[in-house]
């Protein structure tokens, strides 16, 4: 097969991956957990020809250059070495979320790349391999690869054969809400990876963060395969604020938050006092992921819309893992 196309969805950490003990392989100082957010979509199309020649990279309906195709040129490299192919290709991304609401489409761009162009370069490979595979695209790729809870091993060996993803629990496992609030429809200023190298260069904080992340990764794995929302939950908000933390206490400060940003966190805080089972994570930006229980998505969703300075709110559950488009 020379094409082929693939949809994967994005996904949100409890246990946030912050800081790369190797930046070329996207190797990871700790493990992370994440669920996979279903109709967070991103569909990419590869197709590999016959000459050599320049990738064409297509985001959104307009083709790009710089940076954005450069990453995307990187990644089919490691897929074109996996398949001892040399040849151009053709690839178009499109998301069905905001991306430039800086809600991370990296992590399902590149497990949707994955699965496309190592299927369109006629190679098959393992769940285990295609998440390593998506591992070099963007590090939260790995993740994306698996449907429902997700936890990504940080690895030992140095060349990255050990750092892949697992699902810990299907979808079905726990019917849980997400309620993702856009306080700013902007790109995000300071992307992750420079976000995570500046914190481990120039942050007081970056040891006490490793130091204590194996804690939380064992409650919140225990919190997820016991179903328990309040465990979960506190480990994930407390977890994004050692995050933000790091890069807060940062030299010169990386401050991801507006003041919608704080405005929805209190609301959340706020709406546990009045019996919601709500809990707050942000990743690299401005926007607030809520992690609640799926009766009261819907009136969470509407509190969180009410909030001042939140311009949309998108609801998910729990989704699929990254799949080929049939017939496509
Ligand atoms: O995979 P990247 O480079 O987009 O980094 C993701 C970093 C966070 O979203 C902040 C945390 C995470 O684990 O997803």
């Amino acid at each position: 097969m020379t094409e082929a196309a693939a949809i994967a969805n994005a996904n949100v950490a409890l246990a946030k991956y912050w800081g790369k003990r190797d930046e070329a392989l996207n190797l990871p100082y700790t493990g992370s957990i994440s669920i996979n957010l279903a109709g967070l979509t991103t569909t990419a199309r590869v197709r590999f020809t016959d000459k050599r020649g320049e990738d064409r990279v297509i985001m959104s309906g307009r083709q790009v250059d710089g940076l954005e195709a450069t990453r995307v040129r990187k990644f089919l490299d490691v897929v074109r070495q996996l398949a001892g192919r040399n040849c151009g290709a053709e690839v178009e991304v499109a998301s069905n979320f905001p991306v430039a609401a800086g809600l991370a489409s990296s992590a399902s761009t590149f497990a949707a790349l994955a699965v496309a162009a190592t299927h369109a370069a006629g190679i098959i490979l393992s769940e285990q391999e295609l998440s390593r595979l998506a591992r070099r695209g963007s590090g939260s790729a790995a993740r994306s690869i698996h449907g429902g809870y997700v936890e990504w091993l940080r690895g030992e060996a140095a060349d990255g054969s050990d750092s892949y993803a697992v699902q810990l629990a299907p979808p079905e496992h726990w019917p849980l809400g997400i309620v993702a609030a856009i306080t700013d429809r902007g790109r995000k200023r300071v992307g992750s990876r420079e976000g995570m190298a500046h914190s481990l260069t120039h942050s007081p904080f970056f040891p006490p963060w490793l130091e204590t992340h194996q804690a939380d990764l064992e409650t919140i794995r225990q919190g997820i395969l016991g179903r328990d929302l309040r465990a979960t939950g506190s480990a994930a908000e407390h977890n994004c604020l050692k995050m933000h933390a790091v890069a807060l206490a940062a030299s010169p400060p990386l401050l991801y938050w507006n003041a919608a940003t704080l405005a929805v966190m209190h609301r959340v805080i706020q709406l546990r006092e009045e019996g919601m089972d709500a809990y707050f994570t942000i990743d690299a930006g401005p926007q607030v992921k809520v992690i609640c229980s799926l009766p009261q998505r819907e009136a969470i969703a509407a509190a969180i819309q009410a909030v001042p300075g939140v311009h949309d709110v998108l609801l998910s559950e729990p989704g699929a893992g990254a799949r080929l488009v049939e017939g496509a």
